[in-house]
């Protein structure tokens, strides 16, 4: 287990006396079970990497501690700091940092040739954890070829084996995936999350990809300002963000204004939005409702239905779950079809496998599922 506790990290200014520099991780707190892949998510500049390589040891922390498996890597209050090289991570970055001179065998054996004499590996030993390494990562049969020689998709597992190949007590991921090419980094996503599945690495990932965090985490920790703003499984990020600013970052909330007209017994409100009625549910976060009150409403536009005027039957007018809206856009993206449509005051977004475009100036009925609207506080 992986334990980083009130992390924090300012960066110098640089001397200059009128500026206390930057904070770059402001009191982080975190646990990676082991064997699990945990990934910290958000936008450039929140402090990902910062966060990371203070987990290596690539960057010394201004105060809080890390500690694996029991073992204390740093602790500012006991002036604890592990050097890198003793810390046994396996790494992987964006650039794949492989040696260009090097073949393909050369490169995974390094971090086994490195070592002082007394962790040296055997020769034959090399040899079989090298294969083994390659295997793991579909490069078998590639040991001579100059690393340069790879695609870049190549490039990235044969970094992979290399991490892999001291047998780290964890992996360490900053945006393994960025350079490569869209379906490129579809493949080796899948491709990584078996590795890390059947190797049962305990693994911190890192990345500003919405999508990938959801796809290959255990969970997930979007971050901002230097700060955690909400942790959980992919699914409890996805559908019960904590506040807009995670509505907005995952996926591609539809945030609309809204005033609560009734809260009732269990927890669903009725929420006037957009000329229409709405059933929405409270997010955990959100403190007491009470009618009148102005709120933001988050709907995701997959869980938006539309209907032509003609297709269904219009609901009476005060009839919660329906909105009335004019089609002033929309996009066939060959597995669905994206509509934004007009309703009173705001443009809502979305997005139905298997429909015909509706008209632009089409008058449509959006349906939305009170399970399927969530009220998050602003911020
Ligand atoms: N060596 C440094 N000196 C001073 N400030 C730094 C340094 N490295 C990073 N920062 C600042 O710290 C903040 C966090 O940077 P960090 O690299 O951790 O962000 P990130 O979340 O990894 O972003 P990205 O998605 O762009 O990689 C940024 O505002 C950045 O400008
Ligand atoms: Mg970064």
């Amino acid at each position: 287990m992986l334990r980083v506790e009130r992390l924090r990290k300012r960066y110098d200014s640089g001397g200059r006396r009128d500026d206390a520099g930057h904070l770059a991780v402001d009191g982080v707190s975190f646990q990676v079970p082991d064997g699990k892949m945990y990934t910290l998510l958000g936008p450039s500049g929140c402090g990902k990497t910062t966060t990371l390589r203070c987990v290596a040891g690539l960057e010394t922390p201004s105060d809080g501690t890390i500690s694996l498996g029991g073992s204390v890597l740093y602790d500012a209050a006991d002036d604890i700091n592990v050097a890198p090289n003793r810390r046994q991570l396996g790494m992987v970055f964006q650039s794949y940092a492989i040696w260009p001179h090097m073949t393909v065998a050369q490169n995974v054996s390094y971090p086994l040739r490195i070592g002082g004499r007394a962790q040296r590996v055997p020769k034959a030993q090399v040899r079989e954890r090298v294969e083994a390494a390659l295997a793991a990562v579909h490069l078998e049969g590639y040991e001579d070829r100059r690393a340069t020689a790879l695609s870049g998709g190549q490039q990235q597992r044969l970094a992979l084996a290399r991490a892999l190949i001291a047998r780290p007590r964890m992996l360490l991921l900053d945006e393994p995936l960025s350079n490569l090419d869209a379906k490129l980094r579809e493949s080796m996503r899948l491709e990584l999350k078996r590795l890390q599945r059947e190797s049962g690495i305990t693994s911190l990932y890192v990345t500003h990809d919405q999508v990938e965090a959801l796809a290959m985490s255990n969970v997930v920790a979007v971050m901002k300002d230097g700060q955690i703003v909400q942790e959980g499984s992919p699914v409890e990020i996805y559908k019960s963000p904590v506040n807009a600013f995670v509505a907005d970052f995952i996926g591609s909330a539809n945030l609309l204004d809204g005033t609560v007209r009734s809260t009732q017994a269990g927890d669903c409100c009725v929420v006037e939005v957009g000329g229409g009625l709405l059933y929405a549910q409270p997010s955990p976060a959100s403190p007491e409702l009470r009618s009148g009150q102005e709120v933001l409403i988050a709907m995701r536009p997959e869980c938006i239905t539309i209907e032509g005027r003609d297709d269904a039957q219009p609901p009476a007018a005060d009839t919660p779950g329906w909105l009335e809206g004019i089609v002033r856009n929309r996009a066939f993206l060959g597995e669905s079809v994206e509509h934004e449509v007009e309703i009173a005051g705001s443009v809502v977004r979305t997005r139905g496998m298997d429909i015909q475009p509706r008209g632009i100036g089409e008058h449509v009925w959006l349906r939305v599922r009170g399970e399927d609207s969530r009220i998050v506080p602003t911020g």
